[in-house]
C-alpha cells in the first residue's frame, strides 16, 4: 500500500472535544481541510470518527500518536482504529521519545503494522537529532518528526538535520497557542501585507515547505489559516521572522528528553 502525499495543511485537534470537535471538523472539511491531527491521549478520537464517517478516505489523511507508557503500540493502535471507525492510520507516531522502552522493539511493531495495511506510515515527535540518530541505527524508515517549530523556536539544525536524512519535519503549535499572535515584528509585517498574524506566521513555515498542524475552533479562524497561497513573504521578512528566534518552547518540559545527547 502506498502512502497519500501529506496535505501541507493539517488541522490540530487538541483540546478539541465532544460535539464541538466534530463540528470544527466537518467546517473544517467543508472549507478543504484534508489532514487531520489527533492522538489517542486527546480523548477526541470518537469525535474525530464522527467528524470524517461517511467522507471519502481517499481524500483524507489521518494522522494519530500514541504514548510508549500508554500501552502496547499495536493494541493502542487497534483502539484508534475502533475509535475512529477507519481501517487504517496514514500515519502513526510515537507522541515522545521514551527512552525506558526498547526502541527497536517498538519500531519493529511499527512496521508490523504497516505491513498488516492497519497504517500508512510511521514516524515519531518531540525527538531530537539523538533521539532520531537511535531510529537510524535502528535501519528504521521513519517518515516524519512532529515537533514544535515557529519563529520563537527556530529549530534550524534539527530542520536541516531531517532534511540530510529525507525524514518530512512536521510543524506543531505554530502560533505559539496563540501566544505569537501579538508579536509586534508579526504584526508589522501582517499590517504591511494585509493580512493576519496568523497568515504571517503559517506562511513562513508554507514557504519553507513545512507542513503543519495548526489548531482553529472559529469558522473564520479556519478560513484565514487555509488562505496562505496568494502572497508571499520577502526574503528580509523572513530573516526578520527566523530572527526572533529564542528557543521558546509552549510544550510542558514535565515528560520532554530534550536534553539527550546521545552519549
Ligand atoms: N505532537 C505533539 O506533542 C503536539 C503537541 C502540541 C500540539 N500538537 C498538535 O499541534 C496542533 C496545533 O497546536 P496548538 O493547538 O497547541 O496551538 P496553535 O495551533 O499554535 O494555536 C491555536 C490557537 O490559535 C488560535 N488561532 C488559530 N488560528 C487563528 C487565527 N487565524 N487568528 C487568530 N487566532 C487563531 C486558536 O484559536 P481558536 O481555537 O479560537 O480558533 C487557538 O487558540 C494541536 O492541536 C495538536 O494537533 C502536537
Amino acid at each position: 500500500m502506498t502512502m497519500k502525499k501529506m496535505p501541507p495543511i493539517g488541522l490540530g485537534t487538541w483540546n478539541l472535544r465532544g460535539d464541538e470537535c466534530t463540528k470544527t471538523i466537518q467546517i473544517a472539511l467543508d472549507l478543504g481541510y484534508r489532514h487531520i491531527d489527533t492522538a489517542f491521549n486527546y480523548d477526541n478520537q470518537v469525535y474525530v470518527g464522527k467528524a470524517v464517517q461517511g467522507f471519502d478516505r481517499e481524500k483524507l489523511f489521518i494522522t494519530s500518536k500514541v504514548m510508549l507508557d500508554q500501552g502496547d503500540v499495536e493494541e493502542i493502535c487497534g483502539t484508534c482504529l475502533k475509535e475512529l471507525k477507519l481501517d487504517f492510520l496514514d500515519l502513526y507516531l510515537i507522541h515522545w521519545p521514551d527512552r525506558s522502552k526498547p526502541l527497536d522493539v517498538v519500531l519493529e511493531k511499527m512496521e508490523k503494522l504497516k505491513k498488516q495495511g492497519k497504517i500508512k506510515a510511521y514516524g515519531v515527535s518531540n525527538f531530537t537529532i539523538a533521539h532520531l540518530q537511535d531510529c537510524l541505527d535502528l535501519k528504521a524508515h521513519i517518515f516524519c518528526n512532529q515537533v514544535e517549530f515557529h519563529p520563537y523556536l527556530y529549530q534550524k539544525e534539527l530542520l536541516d538535520f531531517c532534511k540530510k536524512h529525507s525524514i518530512e519535519l512536521v510543524a506543531y503549535r505554530p502560533l505559539g497557542k496563540g501566544a505569537l499572535l501579538n508579536d509586534p515584528i508579526v504584526c508589522q509585517i501582517a499590517k504591511d501585507k494585509e493580512r493576519t498574524a496568523s497568515q504571517i506566521l503559517l506562511r513562513f513555515l508554507f514557504q519553507k515547505q513545512i507542513p503543519f498542524v495548526v489548531k482553529a475552533s472559529s469558522e473564520n479562524h479556519l478560513k484565514d489559516n487555509l488562505s496562505l497561497d496568494d502572497f508571499s513573504l520577502t526574503k528580509e521578512e523572513i530573516i526578520a521572522l527566523e530572527s526572533l528566534n529564542k528557543n521558546k518552547r509552549f510544550c510542558s518540559q514535565s515528560w520532554s528528553d530534550f536534553d539527550y545527547r546521545g552519549l
